[in-house]
């Protein structure tokens, strides 16, 4: 089997998880990989068995690299998905998508125009929780779907990433860094989103590094940091969302799903993969089961039943919407994590940032398809 040919740009952090998964896939084989920090780019080559440590433009210009795995930090997004597109690769970037619509439109139009996939992430709709999720809503568990609500509370990330800066500047903020995974797997599960409103506010001026080897510097806030958004769904559906690096902790579950039958309930992130999802228990009451149980103590769980989850990919699983990708490419069919879905979702969170400036509502203008369930049996079946 030929495989598909990778070329990774950006060796931070995140890349250590895409290259531990990316090993355990026979299909992928990541060729060369490159970064601002040649050091840093050795150090994963050598880490990771990568054969050739090069530089962005090599990459980009290497013919016999199939597609572009874009990691970089979100400013730098657009610019290499866009080069990469132009040397004829199909690309697959970390979140956000971009930073700018504008760029997104390109991206897409690029793509289209040469017959090259883009993808993007999160991916963490197709790991086994999420997909559960699905399957007992195709089954019709809860019935028609009426709102979904998501709980995204975090005290940022200066008290574990080692150069937290780009998170607090243009791209950045809680909601461009985890809005994606939870308004991906609610325009996933539910469709496309119409209209938005929101609140946003910055807490503080600076943050105060926490993490290793910058302990102690401060460091400029340029985005807001504390989100609350209103979302109506293309379906009726009615959600909410609230996005935070200035909660220090919380008991709010991080998914609701509402339906005329019953409620599908993602009470907590799985504790080995922080919010991101990839795996952990689905629980669902239905009308049949559901009753009003008052007891003075929390959390109140007994009362719920437990979803078989019959899915695979329920650990950390970073890269899975590029191996989905890589077969859609071979097997000519859309790529499930696509850049159609990511667009929509930096629509939706551009415009919830907008409203809270304009104390309007802001309408979405871009649509995209559900992604289909991924095959139990995932990658067989591809
Ligand atoms: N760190 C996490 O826990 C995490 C989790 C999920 C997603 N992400 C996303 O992954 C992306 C990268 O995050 P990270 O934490 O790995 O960042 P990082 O700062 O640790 O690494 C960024 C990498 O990109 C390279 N880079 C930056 N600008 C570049 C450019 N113009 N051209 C070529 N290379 C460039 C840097 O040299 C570095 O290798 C971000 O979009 C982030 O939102 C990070």
């Amino acid at each position: 089997m030929e495989k598909f040919r990778i070329g990774l740009i950006g060796c931070g952090v995140i890349s250590d998880k895409y290259l531990t998964t990316c090993q355990a896939f026979d299909f992928i084989d990541i060729v060369a990989c490159a970064s601002l920090n040649i050091e840093e780019s050795k150090q994963k080559a050598e880490i990771y068995n990568i054969p050739r440590v090069c530089t962005p433009d090599e990459i980009i210009n290497d013919p016999s690299i199939d597609c572009v795995l874009n990691l970089t930090i979100p400013a730098a997004h657009a610019q290499i998905s866009i080069a990469a597109l132009n040397a004829g690769k199909h690309v697959y970037s970390e979140k956000p998508f971009v930073t700018d619509l504008a760029d997104g439109e390109e991206i897409l139009a690029l793509a289209k125009a040469k017959g090259l996939y883009v993808g993007n992430a999160p991916d963490t709709f197709l790991g086994g929780r999420l997909q559960t999720c699905k399957k007992l809503m195709d089954q019709g568990v809860i019935g028609l779907p009426t709102g979904v609500m998501a709980f995204v509370p975090t005290r940022g990330v200066e008290r574990h990433h080692p150069n937290p800066d780009f998170y607090y500047q243009n791209g950045g903020g809680p909601l461009l860094d985890l809005g994606p995974y939870y308004l991906t797997a609610m325009v996933a599960l539910l469709g496309p989103i119409t209209r938005v409103c929101g609140l946003a506010k910055k807490t503080l001026d600076e943050r105060l590094i926490e993490s290793q080897p910058r302990a102690g510097e401060k460091i400029p806030v340029n985005v807001d940091t504390h989100i609350n958004a209103l979302l109506e769904f293309e379906s009726g559906v009615q959600g909410s969302l609230m996005a935070s690096f200035d909660v220090w902790d919380s008991q709010t579950p991080r998914m609701e799903i509402y339906g005329e039958n019953g409620t599908i309930c993602i009470n907590d992130p799985d504790p080995t993969d922080g919010f991101n999802i990839f795996g952990g228990q689905v629980l669902y009451k239905t009308r049949e089961t559901a009753r009003w149980v008052y007891r003075p103590r929390t959390p109140n769980l007994e009362f719920w039943s437990v979803a078989e989850n019959t899915h695979g990919f329920n650990q950390e699983a970073r890269g899975l919407g590029l191996l989905d990708l890589a077969y859609a490419v071979k097997n000519q069919r859309p790529a499930r994590a696509n850049g159609e879905l990511a667009q929509h979702v930096c629509e939706v969170m551009f415009g919830i940032l907008e409203s809270a400036k304009t104390r309007q509502f802001v309408e979405i203008k871009s649509r995209c398809e559900l992604p289909e369930a991924l095959p139990e049996n995932f990658p067989n079946g591809a």
